[in-house]
């Protein structure tokens, strides 16, 4: 089978850049360029990261494009508390040598959309939807060229995780989940319902630490540092491992079970905007609720230590 043609929309964030080398490690993604958006930490930030990634895996060959610097309408949120300074905190990188691509992000995803065949190209966006929101209202003709939509973010029936309202990414940039669920492009949405059933916990981190490779060894520092956080918090023991959930679904999807619903988000209460949930009036989405969570982690393992 052609491997399938992706653009992972970013803001590294250690567990980005977990699914950034977990899409490098997979033959049956072809991984065309990355485009960053100001989540976890600012820009510029995101971008060095996501090079600095690149080059830790050897991978210098995948463009990176700087997208949004900011959300649409709220102000600016980011989550140094949970990622630490630069974002990557663990991950032991010197910065990057590489530069971004001089087109903007939200430019490089209209173009690689409408160069791309009728509903070839998917999108996975595992940040805030800035870019994906500002590609769509300025060209919503690329919705013809996506084959779908797969993104990290929301929370159903999950804990929140974010000012005690809803999840980081809807939270940051409700406006844009918004603009992206009545855009009528397929989605499919990985909440916190099922993200927080992809746990790296001690067995996993033992098992990458006996590889001792450049990436795996980013891979350990990175999941020690951004564990802290959640086990506080959730009580788990490891990392939650949000958003590469987002391509694991996409190398077998039979790790995930969801359902079609009907979601929107608040943009109404001040008190909860960026809230996520299951309405009538909503846009028809595939979201997930389960997953296999014993063969997710052994195929984040397997992967990782390959690269
Ligand atoms: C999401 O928010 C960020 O902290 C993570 O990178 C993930 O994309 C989880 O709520
Ligand atoms: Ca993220």
């Amino acid at each position: 089978m052609n491997p399938r043609s992706i653009i992972l929309d970013t803001d590294p964030g250690q567990d980005d850049a977990l699914a950034i080398f977990l899409a490098l490690a997979s033959p049956e993604i072809e991984l065309r360029s990355i485009v960053t958006v100001a989540g976890n930490v600012p820009q510029p930030l995101v971008t060095e990261n996501a090079l600095a990634l690149l080059e830790v895996a050897g991978r210098t060959d995948v463009p990176v494009y700087r997208g949004a610097d900011r959300p649409l309408i709220r102000e600016q949120y980011t989550a140094e508390y949970v990622h630490g300074d630069t974002g990557i905190d663990g991950a032991g990188l010197p910065p990057p040598t590489a530069q971004p691509q001089e087109l903007h992000g939200v430019h490089h995803l209209i173009e690689a959309c409408l160069s791309a065949p009728a509903k070839s190209i998917t999108l996975c966006p595992v940040g805030p939807l800035t870019n994906i929101a500002l590609a769509l209202a300025t060209e919503p003709a690329i919705v013809d060229h996506i084959r779908e939509v797969v993104w990290m973010g929301g929370s159903i029936a999950g804990a929140p995780n974010t000012q005690g309202v809803g999840e980081f990414n809807s939270y940051v940039d409700p406006h844009a989940v918004h603009i992206v669920l009545q855009s009528g492009v397929p989605l499919t949405m990985f909440p916190l319902d099922v993200t927080h059933q992809a746990i790296l916990g001690p067995d996993a981190l033992d098992r990458l630490r006996r590889y001792d490779t450049p990436v795996t060894r980013c891979c350990v520092g990175m999941s020690e540092f951004y564990a802290h956080h959640d086990e506080d918090r959730f009580g788990f023991e490891g990392a939650v491992m949000h958003d590469p959930c987002v391509i694991a679904y996409l190398i077998d999807p039979t790790l995930f079970e969801g359902r079609r619903m009907r979601v929107a988000v608040e943009l109404a209460d001040p008190d909860l905007l960026g809230r996520t949930y299951a309405s009538s009036h909503g846009a028809e989405v595939l979201v997930m609720f389960e997953a296999d969570s014993d063969r997710l982690i052994d195929l984040f393992v397997d992967r990782w230590s390959s690269l």
